[in-house]
């Protein structure tokens, strides 16, 4: 049977790609998050999942804003980095895992989740920017990759409640497939920012940190927050986070949080990455510190 072993929420700040990519990821601005994210690294080293569900969003690079879907799953055998304006950025395509993605897809369908399914798509910053804060840089991805895109981009988005119930639907999913793999599920996106307009630059971390907290502890107290409040309190682009509630609804109920690493600024956004294991069924045995 196949097992989601870990949840990862992170943000996918395309600076982070493009600051990896060119080299330049060092000196003042980068020394904390360099740290931070060092120790998510060496913890995944240890979980080594054999298959990463990655829930992000596209940001206009592989679906236009012709037809805006709610919820897709690649099924491809393999995705290549998006073009996103400035050439795709040079990290390894990533390897698909048909057979497990359309089992997905079907048990999601038959439990109602109407999933858009694509054969072909490239992934952009939202996809590729999680896999090395998590990889760093690899010349080929150390697991398959199943994308799972939300829409948090085109009003009206999916509410958080439905975002959490579909994490529950792909841990059904994930644990009728027969083959003996181990997942980790990705939430993405958030936390705090917002790209544009007056409030452009907002960045509110205590409301992140609360939310971050009860999204890990009492996550039916987040889940049916309004869209209106997100973008209130933490930015137009901050309902970004209701993709990380798809994650949580795939862990168990009772979580430990293993590690937990906040920065602001990063770019526009309030950095966030907690990491998930089931309190019953941990896969590594400690709860790790970031020195600063
Ligand atoms: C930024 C963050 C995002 O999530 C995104 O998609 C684009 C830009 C930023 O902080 O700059
Ligand atoms: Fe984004």
């Amino acid at each position: 049977m196949a097992k989601v072993v870990a949840g990862i929420g992170t943000s996918h700040i395309p600076l982070i790609g493009a600051a990896m990519d060119n080299g330049s990821m060092h000196g003042e601005y980068w020394q904390r998050f360099v740290g931070g994210v060092q120790v998510a690294r060496d913890w995944m080293e240890t979980v080594k999942p054999d298959v990463c569900l990655i829930v992000f969003n596209d940001h206009a690079s592989a679906f236009s804003l012709e037809s805006v879907a709610t919820f897709s799953i690649g099924v491809a055998p393999e995705f290549h980095p998006a073009d996103e304006g400035y050439g795709p950025r040079q990290v390894p395509s990533c390897q698909g895992h048909s057979e497990f993605a359309w089992h997905i897809a079907e048990s999601l369908i038959l439990d109602e989740f109407d999933m858009t399914i694509v054969n072909q798509m490239d992934v952009d910053h939202g996809l590729t920017v999680p896999l090395s804060v998590m990889y760093g840089q690899p010349s080929e991805w150390p697991c398959k990759v199943i994308p799972l895109a939300v829409n948090v981009v085109q009003y009206p988005q999916p509410t958080g409640n439905r975002c959490f119930n579909l994490g529950k639907a792909i841990r059904k999913a994930v644990e009728s497939f027969p083959d003996d793999i181990t997942v980790a599920i990705f939430g993405t996106g958030g936390l705090s920012h917002q790209l544009q307009g007056e409030r452009a630059g907002l960045i509110n971390t205590e409301y992140d940190c609360n939310w971050l907290d009860k999204m890990v502890e009492d996550p039916m107290a987040v889940k049916d927050i309004s869209h209106t409040e997100y973008i209130r309190e933490a930015g137009s682009e901050g309902i970004e986070a209701i993709m990380w509630l798809v994650m949580r609804g795939a862990m168990d109920e009772k979580v430990d949080e293993v590690y937990r690493f906040t920065h602001a600024p990063v770019s526009n956004s309030h950095y966030g990455l907690t990491l998930l294991e089931n309190k019953c069924d941990r896969v590594t045995s400690d709860v790790l510190t970031f020195k600063e």
